[in-house]
């Protein structure tokens, strides 16, 4: 198991989620409570685990798949201590525990494929360790859980080499959406990557941050997070975006994704998709980072990436604050979908992708993921 709390990937920054202290339960960021406070929660449950992400308290794909692989370990480890008091494993029923906790999981956010791509690896764990024992099978989800921890910090600090690649040498201003940073994932980020690495090297850069209505996660969390890591930023509104690019003070667009199909279309945070017109229309480059994890080969193209709705309320609460908005109704998609064709390049841990997308997507999927672990282990299910 890894330590509680293992050291940030970034001096400053905290660990969205990991172990707790004594093993038994996850420890998370409430990063609905940023950047007022840093409060940590301890998840005892996968019932926990799963309200945690469906309110977002824990976000961001990669983070969101690393805390259900900690939760679903979490269930069998509880599962194996009742079990180890009774006379030995009854046939399947960690197996049967499992799929239980499977479906509370996958119900609660259903676009990242990050999270059906870390769950599946755990559930697989527990199947191979099939015959070992109780502790053996313990032992192999945990391991499997903390793999795709490790392997997720790794494949964000190749991300961060490789975007280095589209950020000028004399620097740049990069213009970001959501938040795709440390917060979101178990390392750098994704669309931060690059920018924290070119920073560390010396490199100029400098960051406009959208707010990303309805939730705020641009204002407060990469706001928040480059603020602490002394990297320029400066927030605007979606609605400014335009103006900053006509007015020629944006250099590039850097984005993460929550599901990128087989073509090349990308799943993000509502709203990408408006910067990526903007972006084509001022001859900007638009990148989206990304690691090997958020690939969805089963999905042809976008129409194939389900999309989640939320609450209209998350839409309506700023602006009607505590009164009632009777007669009014709201939209509340909480991603997007742009066509690959306004994508300029991906950038992920397997190198600067450019098109024709399905041909470097597969390419990318086929090669040898980082990490101690086997190629099968960087594949989507
Ligand atoms: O609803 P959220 O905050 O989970 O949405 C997050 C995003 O859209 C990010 O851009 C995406 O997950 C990539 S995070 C590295």
């Amino acid at each position: 198991m890894i330590p509680h709390l293992p050291p940030p990937a970034l001096p400053g920054l905290p660990v969205p989620v990991s172990w707790s202290e004594d093993g038994e339960a996850i420890d998370i960021l409430d990063q609905t409570r940023l950047p007022v406070e840093e409060r940590r929660l301890r998840l005892e449950s996968v019932v926990a685990v799963a309200d945690a992400i469906r309110t977002l308290r824990v976000r961001g794909a990669p983070a969101i798949g690393i805390a259900a692989a900690m939760g679903l370990a979490l269930g069998v480890k509880r599962r194996a201590a009742q079990l180890a008091g009774s006379s030995g494993e009854p046939d399947g029923a960690l197996e049967e525990g499992l799929g239980r906790d499977l479906e509370l999981l996958r119900a609660t956010r259903p676009t990242a494929v990050n999270l059906a791509w870390a769950t599946e690896r755990v559930a697989r764990a527990l199947r191979e360790a099939e015959g070992g024992g109780l502790a053996a099978r313990v032992a192999a989800v945990v391991r499997e859980a903390d793999a795709i921890a490790l392997q997720d910090r790794e494949m964000c600090r190749l991300i961060g080499v490789h975007g280095l690649e589209v950020i000028p040498a004399e620097g740049a201003c990069a213009l970001t959406h959501c938040n795709a940073g440390a917060l979101a994932t178990g390392g750098m980020g994704t669309a931060l990557a690059p920018v924290y690495t070119a920073h560390a090297r010396g490199i100029p850069i400098s960051v406009f941050a959208s707010e990303t209505r309805p939730l705020l996660q641009g204002a407060r969390l990469t706001a928040w997070e480059l603020a602490r890591t002394g990297i320029g930023v400066t927030v605007v509104t979606e609605g400014m975006v335009g103006a900053l690019m006509a007015r020629g003070l944006v250099g590039l667009v850097l984005v993460g994704a929550d599901r990128v199909a087989a073509n090349g279309d990308v799943a993000n945070k509502v709203g990408t998709y408006g910067l990526a017109v903007l972006a084509r229309h001022h001859g900007l480059p638009f990148y989206v980072a990304l690691p090997r994890s958020t690939f969805d080969p089963a999905a042809p193209s976008g129409v194939h990436i389900p999309i989640e709705e939320r609450d209209p309320a998350e839409v309506l609460g700023v602006a009607w604050g505590g009164a009632e908005p009777s007669g009014v109704g709201a939209w509340n998609p909480a991603f997007d979908l742009t066509p690959a064709h306004l994508v300029t390049a991906f950038i992920s841990d397997g190198g600067v992708l450019r098109p024709p997308f399905p041909a470097s997507i597969a390419r990318v999927l086929a090669a040898t993921p980082p990490g101690p672990l086997t190629p099968r282990h960087g594949r989507n299910p």
